[in-house]
């Protein structure tokens, strides 16, 4: 869940520490499917880490569209192709389309998962389903708020004597004196004790642009006032120009939530009765109790109705990722299918290695990709192709970038032809090993004899399978059984 508002347009944070920027995963590359605005892969433009597979990419980018247009509601899509050509590093860079939040952009849900997650021993596989449906909904609320903003420029805080203290000398909050300034004018406020703690809990100091909501005494820090910026490079401050405009104003606050934020939140013993769209907005963030039950969804989805109806809310539906999707089973499957149908259904997109195969749950019955064929008549399919020798050392290349490490380019070929041979897992695998030799060596450039060392070093999936079967072979049951 994130709150903007509608007056400033640049609410993503940079992350400000330092550790985080060298947290790499296996698709820290990509940041995008890298298309131009005809929505084709474009060697002029930037292509977010990604290389080849161009028509998946431009696929994937009309999808992209359809979703920003809502145009494809209870449809999906599956990629298929074999292991390591970027099925889900395509969904990864969906979700980065998807998630960009500009002037030109609404943000839409992206919500990923693995199927054997519906593999739990306390939860329904349905409700696992259902659960992640409702991730990949979005909803964004807009209300006009009558709001105080402005810099603090003084915040303090009146004590007195508290007659109720046993031993006479101890002290309460009378009232909080606020100051706040804006570019128009100024305005000191004069606040009841309660609205300190939510001061504290916002770490609000001299200098701060803060607003609070007048009916609610919310209070929200903005950041620090850029009249207080310094020159220093290494800041976790976001410093922000001073508000236009009165200090006591109406201002449109937008929210965006899902529909499971709203679900989880509600899901609590104490709330039942009629519920409107700010009740279920303040429960947010409280901690999460009981169980979220048919009829607490039915009930949210009602309030979410009428709320739309009102012209508060807007429906932002996103993506529902599936990986693996031949782990599913039957029950699953059907399931699906109905939860396509429901007119709050996301788009899913599903993803599977797997040709014919029996699908799971029913031995008996063999289906393209493990996926029932009366769900598979509902799904447009993309394929990926393994990728080229050319297409590796690229990807390589991005990967030993991101990852931070040099390889001269008889390596990276090198590299390549193995990752054509093995798999580009394998290879991508090979990098850091190859690197610490490298090191240990007493260079900082990864060369083809570092390469061929750590190759010796370690199997490949492909390889190790080879040698058990000559194994089995020889000895007419498997290597490791005695
Ligand atoms: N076209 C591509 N451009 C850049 N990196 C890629 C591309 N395809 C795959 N990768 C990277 O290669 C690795 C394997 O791809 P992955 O998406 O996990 O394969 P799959 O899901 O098809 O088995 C990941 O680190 C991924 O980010
Ligand atoms: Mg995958």
């Amino acid at each position: 869940m994130s709150t903007t508002e509608a007056e400033s347009s640049s609410t993503s944070k940079p992350t400000s520490s330092v550790a985080a920027s060298h947290r790499i995963s296996v698709h820290t590359h990509i940041h995008g499917l890298g298309l131009n605005d005809e929505g084709e892969v474009d060697p002029g433009v930037n292509s977010c880490g990604l290389t080849g597979q161009v028509l998946a990419r431009q696929a994937c980018g009309l999808v992209v569209d359809l979703v920003a247009m809502q145009q494809l509601a209870g449809r999906a899509l599956l990629l298929v192709g074999p292991p390591g050509t970027g099925k889900t590093a395509l969904a990864m860079a969906m979700a980065q389309e998807l998630g960009r939040n500009d002037s030109q952009h609404t943000p839409h849900p992206f919500c990923p998962m693995v199927a054997s997650q519906v593999y739990s021993k306390e939860v329904k596989k349905t409700e696992v389903l259902m659960e992640h449906f409702r991730k990949a909904i979005g909803l964004r609320i807009r209300e006009e708020k009558e709001v105080y903003e402005g810099e603090v420029t003084e915040l303090t805080v009146e004590e007195t004597n508290d007659p109720l203290a046993a031993s006479g000398i101890g002290k309460t909050i009378s009232h909080v004196i606020l100051g706040l300034k804006t570019a128009k004018g100024t305005k000191t406020l004069k606040l009841d004790p309660t609205i300190y703690d939510s001061l504290a809990k916002e770490s609000v100091t001299v200098g701060d642009i803060i607003y609070i909501e007048a009916n609610s005494g919310a209070v929200k820090r903005v950041g620090r006032s850029d009249s207080f910026a310094t020159e220093f490079d290494l800041e976790a401050e976001d410093y922000v120009p001073l508000p236009k405009g009165d200090v006591h104003k109406k201002k449109q606050v937008v929210q965006d939530v899902t529909l499971h934020d709203l679900d989880a939140a509600n899901a609590q013993p104490q709330s039942s009765g009629s519920r409107d769209v700010m009740s279920v907005l303040a429960s947010m963030g409280k901690p999460k109790k009981t169980e979220i039950t048919d009829k607490l969804r039915q009930e949210i989805n009602k309030v979410v109705n009428r709320y739309m109806d009102q012209g508060v809310a807007e429906l932002v539906p996103g993506v529902l990722f599936i990986d693996e999707v031949h782990m599913l089973d039957m029950e699953c499957f059907t399931y699906l299918n109905r939860a396509l149908e429901s007119d709050l259904s996301p788009i899913v997109v599903l993803a599977t290695n797997r040709g014919v195969t029996p699908i799971r749950g029913a031995p008996e019955t063999k289906s393209p990709h493990g996926i029932p064929v009366d769900l598979l008549d509902r799904l447009l399919i993309v394929p990926t192709y393994p990728y080229e020798k050319d297409e590796m050392a690229q990807i390589l290349a991005i990967r030993a970038s991101t990852e931070q490490l040099v390889i001269d380019d008889d390596a990276l070929q090198h590299l390549a032809e193995r990752g054509v041979t093995t798999s580009l897992r394998y290879a991508v695998q090979l990098l850091t090993p190859a690197h610490i030799v490298a090191e240990t060596h007493g260079r900082s450039k990864i060369t083809v004899a570092d390469v061929q060392q750590v190759d010796d070093l370690f199997l490949d999936g492909k390889s190790s399978s080879q040698r058990l079967m000559l194994a089995a072979a020889a000895t007419g049951g498997s290597l490791y059984m005695t």
